[in-house]
């Protein structure tokens, strides 16, 4: 940290999430923060453009004598950065249109963070991400980077791997599980701590505590009675039966293993009803965003922003942020080296576990054994990511067909393969 304050660089500055990242950073006033850099590519100029004036007037409006600069320029971004807040997309949304489409049309699901479109994102995204992990060490090496870029636990390893280890890695879900639950609580929020574990986008919740009680149990009742997933969607009483057995409270995302019928019967009514895929559905969305971000007189982030899916992003890269630059330490739940955190993984593994943050980094707190039929998912979804990073890195495209195909939500040499083709060249 400089002497003046601290200086956060944001790689994909012209992003539509971004004003919501500023907003948390202006809003934590203890947080003694000098410049805010937003970096984006040639392609992403008119967006950052935009930003960066909405972000400044956001300053204004908070009082916040804080610097906003904007640059196309990398070395200028990252010299002398305390924190990179990596939150670019590679090939833009344009590209999560094809990974999405391209599975679809082989009849496998299409998501930007799992199965074959997830896979497909992390073959482009990996190469970068280790590219700016070595920029970090060159031109900052005192910063940390702050991983968001998906899919984010494959990315945050690979980098944490071939790369940079001051990095960790987050995702909003754990933060969103606990205001869910607390909100069905109606316990103030703060109030809960739970105890996560798994992968990202594929984590269970293993314990809540309330007042010195675990009240996981009570809590998983709750909702099969309810008959509604924790995020919404209703349950048959198959999953009723599944969740009770399981015990636990289930990341949103692990209903695209549990119920791939379903999901995959989901994304394909939306292209058959014309809304095509969520990354359409996205482009629309920000075209109305950047719209009111051009509005002169907006000088905070807008309502339509929680129309993305990003909800409380920044909440959780300021507070991680404010635990390692003011060496407060707190319990957050991050993609972080497992170590020897949990025995069934790899110790070179990322994982999204409940840990220490600190101005030390993120350290996983030690877990119990992993239940029996989550801990095969588990390994399983861990050795697609090592394999998918593996190709990634040396553009083995024999790796990338293994990869593929021990992804459970492609599963099959054929169907790899053909997506493979469609996709390899870009
Ligand atoms: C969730 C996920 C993020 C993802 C976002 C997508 O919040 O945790 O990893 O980036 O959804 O939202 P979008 O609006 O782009 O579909």
């Amino acid at each position: 940290m400089s002497d003046t304050g601290i200086r956060v660089a944001v790689v994909g500055g012209g992003s539509s999430y971004t004003p919501e990242l500023v907003d948390g950073l202006l809003s934590h006033v203890d947080i003694p923060l000098e410049r805010i850099t937003l970096l984006d590519i040639p392609e992403g100029r008119d967006k950052q453009d935009t930003v960066v004036q909405l972000a400044r007037r956001m300053a204004r409006r908070a009082g916040r004598a804080v610097a906003i600069e904007a640059t196309l320029d990398r070395e200028q971004a990252l010299s002398g950065a305390d924190f990179v807040c990596a939150q670019y997309r590679v090939g833009g949304l344009a590209a999560r249109v094809r990974d999405e489409a391209i599975p679809l049309a082989h009849g496998r699901i299409g998501q930007e963070t799992v199965g074959a479109g997830g896979f497909l994102n992390a073959l482009r995204t990996v190469p970068v991400a280790i590219g700016l992990g070595r920029d970090v060490e060159r031109l900052c090496p005192d910063a940390w980077i702050l991983n968001f870029t998906n899919p984010s636990g494959l990315v945050t390893e690979a980098v944490l791997r071939h790369a940079w280890p001051r990095t960790i890695g987050l995702c909003n879900v754990p933060m969103v599980m606990e205001r869910t639950i607390a909100e069905r609580l109606s316990a103030p929020p703060g109030s809960l701590r739970l105890s996560m574990v798994g992968l990202n986008h594929l984590s269970i919740v293993r314990a809540i505590e309330f007042q010195g009680q675990d009240i996981l149990a009570p809590v998983v009742e709750a909702f099969a009675a309810g008959g509604r997933w924790p995020d919404g969607p209703a349950m048959s009483r198959a999953d009723q039966e599944f969740l009770q057995a399981l015990g636990a409270l289930p990341n949103s995302y692990l209903r695209y293993y549990w119920l791939p019928d379903r999901m995959l019967a989901e994304e394909q009514r939306r292209m058959e009803q014309g809304r095509g895929t969520r990354a359409e559905e996205v482009l629309r969305i920000e075209a109305e965003l950047f719209a009111r971000y051009r509005d002169p007189d907006l000088s905070e982030k807008p309502p339509e922003l929680s129309l993305r899916g990003g909800a409380l992003y920044s909440e959780v890269a300021v507070d991680v942020l404010e635990a390692v630059a003011l060496d407060r330490p707190r319990e957050m739940v991050v993609n972080v080296q497992n170590q020897n955190a949990v025995a069934e993984l790899p110790a070179n593994a990322s994982i999204e576990v409940s840990s220490i943050v600190d101005g030390r980094g993120a350290r996983a707190l030690a877990q119990d054994p992993l239940p029996l039929g989550f801990s095969g998912l588990v390994r399983q979804i861990k050795a697609y990511e090592q394999l998918a990073i593996e190709a990634a890195v040396t553009r083995d495209r024999g790796r990338a067909l293994e990869a593929l195909t021990l992804n459970p939500l492609v599963g099959d040499i054929e169907a790899a393969a053909a997506i493979l083709s469609d996709a390899w060249p870009a």
